[in-house]
């Protein structure tokens, strides 16, 4: 495990000063996807954790939650359910609203994806200050589901909680940086 986990750190690039000149040390996913072994390793690890768990749904957060959830969702029988920015998705949808550095932003999801009833992970690249996650949790919750976890390849220090109306959650993270 650990030297699967020391390929998949080493496999992410490191940008400084992405998107904006501000000191940010951008972690990018693409060079992972470049390394095949870390890339499987990726998928097996969260594969290993969560099959034969009751889940039904691998619910992915754009835009790269849709790159890791759908192997996830194949591997373990699950559905695979896209949450995406505004006026993205055609039929009906419920949308959460979660807080950035600067304003608001939201995101969707199909009502009739989802059913009481339905176990639900949630899949993202990167957990930064949980914000963008715990809308997610919330859009599934009211929509019925059970949130069994929520996973991401990537942690930040800035995480605080990823916070539901009344409980906060633990994310499970492979990559601490
Ligand atoms: C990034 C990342 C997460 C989110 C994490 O996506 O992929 O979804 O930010 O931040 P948070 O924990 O502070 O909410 P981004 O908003 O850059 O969208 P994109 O994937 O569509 O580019
Ligand atoms: N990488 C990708 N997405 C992000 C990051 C990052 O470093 N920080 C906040 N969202």
């Amino acid at each position: 495990d650990d030297s699967r986990l020391k390929r998949i750190a080493s496999s992410i690039r490191v940008i400084p000063d992405f998107p904006k000149p501000e000191g940010v040390m951008f972690q990018d996913i693409t060079t992972l996807l470049l390394d095949p072994q870390a890339f499987k390793d990726t998928i097996d690890l969260f594969v290993e954790r969560y099959k034969g768990k009751g889940i039904t749904v691998v619910a992915g957060i754009e835009a790269r939650g849709f790159i890791f959830g759908p192997p996830i969702a194949l591997a373990i029988g699950a559905k695979f359910v896209p949450m995406r920015k505004p006026k993205k998705l055609p039929g009906e949808v419920i949308s959460e609203e979660y807080s950035l550095e600067y304003g608001t932003d939201k995101i969707e999801i199909h009502v009739d994806a989802v059913q009481p009833g339905d176990r639900a992970l949630v899949i993202d690249d990167l957990v930064a200050t949980g914000g963008t996650l715990s809308a997610a949790i919330r859009l599934l919750e009211r929509v019925g589901a059970e949130v069994v976890e929520s996973a991401c390849v990537i942690e930040l220090p800035e995480l605080k909680e990823v916070r539901l109306g009344y409980r906060s959650e633990d994310v499970q993270s492979l990559v601490l940086v």
